[in-house]
């Protein structure tokens, strides 16, 4: 018996086979988030993703706005819409489309395949190698060219990365840094918080020893202590005396405008990954709603401050886990 070819319907609905879908999931799972929390979970329709937050996984007590959540999304987002033009779709994203339900971070929705792979399809090989590295850089200088790029980058996602290669404007970092480390070692809340989170048994979410890197032997430098009061035995080191230390930001402060951050941030560190840098984070103020505002350049004065980058060169770490793209998957809500 002949079987009829199938309606254009039918055709549409065949567009997302399961070896995209996995490549989909595998890819946005890939990106940082805020003590690995990966407060993410993902429905494929037949021709669209649905990313959603999981609040979860927020931190009640480091994050009570759900700012570093919504970056981690935007972080994860990035990486879906390259993994989507890595296998030829053309991915069309709506940002918080639903203003009734803020845990819809994002529609993309993806028409028909194409044969040649799209622009951002470049990052694909950097999602797999990308990682935060909490090790000592070298005393590298980054050539202006490269860090070019990195504004570059960041600039095509609609938001701002400003180099601090001012040696006053350091220094006035690193007092906020340390000032925002002590409000932190004192919060018994916020200790308990990331002591769940960070070193202790093998799982797949959290920071595990491997990844903390030691702590700094001049307790001056600039460097984020995540495994305080985690009791772990680590070893000391020289960090790098003259850090190259970046601040993302935006100009204004909305809920999708930590979105676009979360993009920024993953196209930035795609981008620094494909140079051969390596990238840390130093947020610890912008945790804090009395510091955050300071983290703000007072000679540039613009913006609204979500992420402190450290950047450089290093050797290479170890990834972190994941949970499979089983534990992140959720049934469609959206017909499209
Ligand atoms: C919004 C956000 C904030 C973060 N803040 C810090 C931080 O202050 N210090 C730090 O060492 N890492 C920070 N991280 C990095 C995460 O801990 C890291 O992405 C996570 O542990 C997964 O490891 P990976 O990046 O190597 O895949 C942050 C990541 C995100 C997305």
């Amino acid at each position: 018996m002949k079987t009829a070819s199938p309606s254009p319907v039918a055709r549409a609905e065949q567009l997302l086979r399961p070896a995209d879908a996995t490549c989909l999931l595998r890819s946005a799972a890939l990106a940082p988030s805020v003590h690995n929390s990966q407060p993410w979970a993902f429905a494929v329709g037949a021709r669209h993703v649905e990313l959603y937050a999981d609040p979860s996984r927020q931190l009640r007590n480091a994050d009570p706005l759900g700012h570093s959540l919504l970056i981690s999304c935007g972080a994860a987002l990035f990486n879906l819409r390259v993994a989507a033009e890595h296998l030829g779709f053309r991915p069309r994203v709506r940002v918080l489309p639903d203003p009734g339900d803020a845990t819809l971070v994002a529609v993309v929705e993806l028409s028909s395949r194409h044969p040649n792979p799209g622009a951002r399809a470049r990052y694909y090989p950097a999602i797999a190698a990308r990682r935060t590295n909490r090790q000592p850089f070298r005393d590298q200088k980054i050539p202006q060219a490269t860090l070019t790029t990195l504004e570059e980058a960041v600039r095509a996602e609609g938001a701002i990365l400003r180099v601090y290669d001012d040696p006053d404007e350091v220094s006035r970092l690193v007092d906020l840094l340390h000032d925002a480390d002590l409000a932190d070692h004192t919060d018994p809340r916020r200790i308990a918080e990331r002591q769940a989170w960070v070193g202790g048994p093998h799982r797949d979410d959290g920071i595990p020893t491997h990844a903390l890197g030691p702590r700094p032997a001049d307790r001056s430098s600039p460097f984020r202590d995540l495994g305080h009061a985690v009791d772990t035995p680590r070893d000391h080191a020289d960090f790098e005396a003259s850090p190259t230390v970046a601040i993302l930001s935006t100009p204004a402060d909305r809920l999708v405008d930590w979105v676009r951050a979360g993009q920024a941030l993953e196209r930035l560190l795609l981008e620094a990954t494909a140079a051969g840098l390596a990238a840390s984070f130093l947020n610890q103020p912008l945790e804090r709603k009395d510091l955050r505002w300071l983290v703000r350049s007072p000679t540039t004065g613009v913006g609204h401050s979500h992420m402190i980058v450290r950047l450089g060169y290093g050797d290479e770490v170890r990834p972190t886990p994941r949970r499979s793209p089983n534990h992140v998957r959720r049934v469609p809500r959206l017909a499209l």
